[in-house]
Parts: structure tokens; sequence; C-alpha cells
């Protein structure tokens, strides 16, 4: 049984909230903090042939917004994440099963808050407001929301009022529920019944069953709402009446249609990175096309230990086509000499593309590009999430521009990197590929830091990682940490060997947890692992005499270390 990674004394303060994900768990930032605003507004993902029933998210800008609609998904359901604002007519012509009003940082009275129109609620859809939804709805019919003396954040006593009415039925009389307002609902507007009460919320749910609108004050999408994805799924099937049992792998059929559709006998090319979003959409593509599709994976020289190796493997069993360039002294020789960090992503973002290039010129007709994109690069790419923007154009370093003039196939785009997953191993990659943690592409050129990347550092961190990956798979923890790798930095200390002195560089340890990448913690890995790993390290790696642990949260540090 792997141990938890996350400290008990972080699980304890109420800023640090973990989900049980697939991943296991996993940390998703403090409430406290401005909340990202994170309005979706990307509109352009078609809703797969094979879900008939769907529900839509609209986002009022929520911190969990994303979330909530991976939770509907978990209960079978397929679900999309819409802005706020979108269209009526688009929302009739879906048809949805049902809509969900997600949370929001403003205030129902603050100005410029996000507007809810009465409109959305007259459609004949059954809608569940989830905290500002459910704030929004009830202002907008006429009950009372008011700023309460101090708002409610955090684990909550939530106390039915009878027996919980249709949405909460069958949930014991008293339960926790998390919660993050200010605001209060004091009085259910005309017509609905008041199914719970907390200490700062005299209606923490309700609903109008004729109308088919309900509403909750807390989040379900949260771990700490123990009852939360059962009143979602009860939500979904006993209100909105969704029978159908909606899974990722699903989208392989579809997909494949719409590949064959849209390329034709076109040559289509596909860039490998070694991580799972470009080697599943490469074999989903290749299912569809088959030999129409070449892949090519750049072997920069940056890449862990046999990556490289276990992506060809990986292919060639599938039947790809592949062309591995092995480009190491290229890029060594351009890194030669460099120190500063961005000029380092530069150089091996502008050799990678310049790699593939001439790689894709051999290919005949190629009229296409595969990009491994996913729902939340939809997501966030549609926002005006500050944060995510910076983020983003610093993540596609080293990746390939959408504008090398071939049309784009996406045929990941509607998916969450859980569901990813579930595809890769329904295409039948194997576990090594398909639960590889995100690794990324200037690879381990931005984790020697301080110095020059050259082959002798790049073999040390290399053999050391390896010793790393091995022990932390070995102790059962690979797949609950977001990512772990070694770092070494360019200084050398003293230490003591035999009976002569060593001058050598230090290898840091960086593991940590997390849900997205945009916030994480350190994870608190076991003693006698990190024991091990020194040990290891320090007798099998010649030039490393020391080992540290990093123990930096994000923000305000970083994953990278550059
Ligand atoms: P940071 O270090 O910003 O990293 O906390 C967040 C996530 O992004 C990855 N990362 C990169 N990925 N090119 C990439 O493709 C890059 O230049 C890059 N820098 C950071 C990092 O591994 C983590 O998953």
């Amino acid at each position: 049984m792997a141990e938890r990674l996350v400290s008990p004394e972080a699980e304890a303060r109420e800023d640090v909230r973990l989900v049980e994900g697939s991943r296991g768990p996993i940390e998703i930032g403090d409430p406290a903090l401005p909340l990202a605003p994170g309005v979706a507004d990307a509109v352009d993902v078609a809703p797969p042939e094979t879900a008939h029933e769907e529900v839509l998210v609209l986002d009022f800008g929520g911190q969990y917004s994303q979330l909530i609609a991976r939770r509907i998904r978990e209960c079978q359901v397929y679900a999309e994440l819409l802005p706020h604002d979108l269209d009526l007519a688009t929302i009739r012509e879906r048809r949805p099963a049902a809509l969900v009003l997600s949370g929001g940082p403003a205030s129902v009275y603050s100005e410029g808050a996000p507007r809810l129109r009465r409109e959305l609620l007259e459609l004949g859809i059954p809608v569940l407001g989830i905290c500002y939804g459910m704030q929004a709805m009830v202002l907008e019919l006429g009950g009372r929301v008011e700023g309460a003396e101090s708002g409610e954040f955090g684990r909550t006593e939530l106390t039915l009022a009878g027996a919980g009415g249709k949405l909460l039925a069958g949930l014991p009389p008293e339960q926790q529920a998390w919660m993050s307002h200010r605001d209060s609902v004091f009085e259910a507007p005309e017509g609905f019944d008041a199914l719970a009460a907390s200490p700062g919320s005299p209606v923490a749910a309700l609903e109008n069953i004729e109308r088919g609108l309900y509403g909750i004050q807390f989040h379900p999408e949260v771990v700490h709402t123990p009852y939360g994805q059962q009143i979602l799924e009860r939500f979904l099937r006993n209100i909105a009446g969704c029978e159908e049992k909606w899974s990722p792998a699903s989208v392989i059929e579809e997909q494949v249609e719409s590949i064959r559709a849209q390329v034709g006998d076109a040559g289509v090319i596909c860039g490998l990175s070694g991580g799972v979003d470009s080697a599943t959409a490469a074999a989903l593509v290749h299912r569809a096309i088959g030999d129409q599709l070449t892949c090519v994976l750049v072997d920069h020289g940056l890449m862990r230990m046999n990556e490289a190796e276990q992506v060809v493997a990986a292919m060639r069993e599938l039947g790809v086509n592949l062309v591995h360039v092995d480009a190491e002294e290229r890029f060594l020789e351009r890194l030669s000499g460099v120190v500063e960090p961005e000029q380092k992503r530069k150089i091996i973002g502008a050799e990678f593309i310049r790699v593939f290039e001439e790689e894709a010129e051999k290919v005949d007709s190629v009229g296409f590009l595969v990009q491994g994109t996913l729902y939340s690069d939809v997501i966030e790419s549609g926002g005006d999430g500050r944060a995510s923007e910076t983020i983003k154009s610093h993540h596609n370093v080293g990746g390939l521009p959408d504008d090398l003039g071939f049309a784009l196939v996406e045929p990941l785009r509607m998916l969450f990197k859980d569901e990813v997953r579930a595809v890769a191993a329904e295409l039948g990659l194997s576990d090594r590929v398909v639960w590889r943690q995100p690794f990324p592409g200037p690879g381990l050129g931005i984790r020697i830091v301080g110095g020059e990347v050259n082959r002798e550092r790049l073999d040390i961190l290399r053999d050391a990682d390896a010793v790393l990956q091995e022990e932390i798979k070995a102790a059962g923890l690979y797949r609950e940490l977001w990512q772990s790798f070694c770092v070494l930095p360019v200084v050398r200390s003293v230490g003591v060997q035999g009976d002569g002195r060593t001058y050598a560089y230090p290898i840091v340890i960086r593991a940590v947890t997390s849900l997205d990448a945009m916030t994480a913690d350190w994870a608190r890995l076991p003693y006698d692992l990190l024991e091990r790993v020194s040990n290891r390290i320090i007798n099998e790696v010649a030039g490393v005499n020391r080992v540290a642990l990093d123990i930096s949260s994000k923000p305000p540090a970083t994953i990278e270390w550059e």
C-alpha cells in the first residue's frame, strides 16, 4: 500500500485541499487566494456523437469549474465547460440533458459580476446551480441573498431540513460539505423548498421540482464534500434522467470516423515527444488511417534514460510508421556555452522545429499535422485566465507551433488528461507510456541549471534520474506524483569518499503532487525511500557526492528549476 504523499499538517490546513482523482491525492490550491478567472471561452469542441446525453457546465469563473465537468464525466455522463453567456440558440440546439451553473469568484452584487439570464431557467432543462450559480439563480427569481458577517471557507457542517427533498434524498441528516463563499442565501424564492442549512447559510440547498431548478451552496466536486459525487450522480440520473453510460473510450470510434473524413487520402505527420498525449494522438490517428500517418521522434539527447527507445518500441508494436531522428549532436553543439535559461529554451525550441521540418519534407504529400491538444488546453487558451496565459506560452517551448503550414488534426481536444490515459490503455499502449508523468519539451536541458548543458552533465543527470524513477516506482508511488525528477545545479561541493576528498555535483530531488501544474505541493516522500535514493545516487553515479530535497511549493516556487 503506497503511503500518502501529503503531510497531515498540510492536509489539516484549510488552504490545501486534496482531491482523490484517479491519480491519487492531488492538491488543488488555495480558496483564500484571489481566484483565477479561467472563464471558458472556447466553444469549438463539437460534442461527440456517441454522447447523446450531454450536460453543459456554464462557467461563471469558478476555480473548480473544470473539476465539475470532470466529476460529471466520472458519473459516465458527457459534460462540457462553456462560457456562462453562451448564446441561447446554441444551448437549445444542443439539447443538453441538464445545465450546471458553476461557482464564481465574485459576489452577485459586485460590479461586473456575471449575470444569470432568466431565460436559462425557462428552457425546460433541469438546472443545478452550485455556489455562485445557486446565488445568481436565487437573486434572479426573487429570493434573498445577502453578505453574511463572515463567509464560510472550508469544511462546514451541513444539516438537512427534513428528508432532503428530491436532490438530497437518502443522505444522512448531518454531513460535511466544502464551502467557499461570503454571500449567503437567507430566503429561497417563492415556490422553492429549502433542503439544508449550515451555520453561515440559512438556505444551503434548495429545489423547485416543478420547474426543474436545484441549487447547492457547497461544492460537490471536491473530495471534502464526501457525498458530493453521490449528489451529482443523483442529479444526473434521477433528476435529469440521464441513462447512457459515456466513457472516454467511446471517443475512439467516433474520432476514427472523423479523422478519416477530415484527411481523406492526404499524408499526416505527427511529432512524438515521448509523452502520453502525443503517443495517444498518434495511436488514434494510426487506427483511423494506418500508413498514411508518419510519426517523427526528434531525439534531442535531452530525454530520460531509455525514453526514446520505449516510445519507438510502443509505436512499432502498433505498426506505426516511425522516423527516429538522432539529433543529439546538433542540439549539444548549439547548446555549447549557453547558460541563460530563456536562450537555452529558444535554441532547443527552434532546433526542434528545424529538425522536424526537415523530416516532414521527406514525407510525401503531407497535408496534416497531429497535435495532442487536450480539453484543458482548449479551455485555458480561450479564457482570459492571466495565470494560465503566461504558463501556456512557456509550456509550448519545445513543441511544434500551429503554423507549420499544415492543417491540424487534434483528436484529443475533448478529453481531460485522465481520460487520455483511459483512451491510451484502450488503444493498447503499454502501462509505461500510459502512466508517464509529464515531461517538459526541452527535457533535461532545463534541469541542468547555472551552467552549460553538455554530455557529461546530461549523463550524470540521466543516471541519477533513472535511480529516482526506479525507486519511486518500486515504492508504488509513481502514479500518485504529478512529477518526480532530478535537477543538477552546476556547483561543486566537497565530500569525502574512501581516503580522499571529492569535489562533485549535488543532485536535487524534486517530487510534487498537483492537479494541473498550476499549483503544486512538494510530495512528502517517505524517509526510507529518500535514504535509498540518496545512497544509490551517490554510490552509483560518478560525479555526485551529495543529494538534496526540494521542499518548495508552487507558488512561490515553480515545478521546474528553470
Ligand atoms: P513550472 O516549472 O512552470 O512548470 O511550474 C509547470 C509544468 O510545465 C512544464 N514545463 C514545461 N513544459 N516546455 C514544456 O513543454 C517548457 O519549457 C516547460 N517548462 C515547464 C513542467 O514540467 C510542469 O509540468
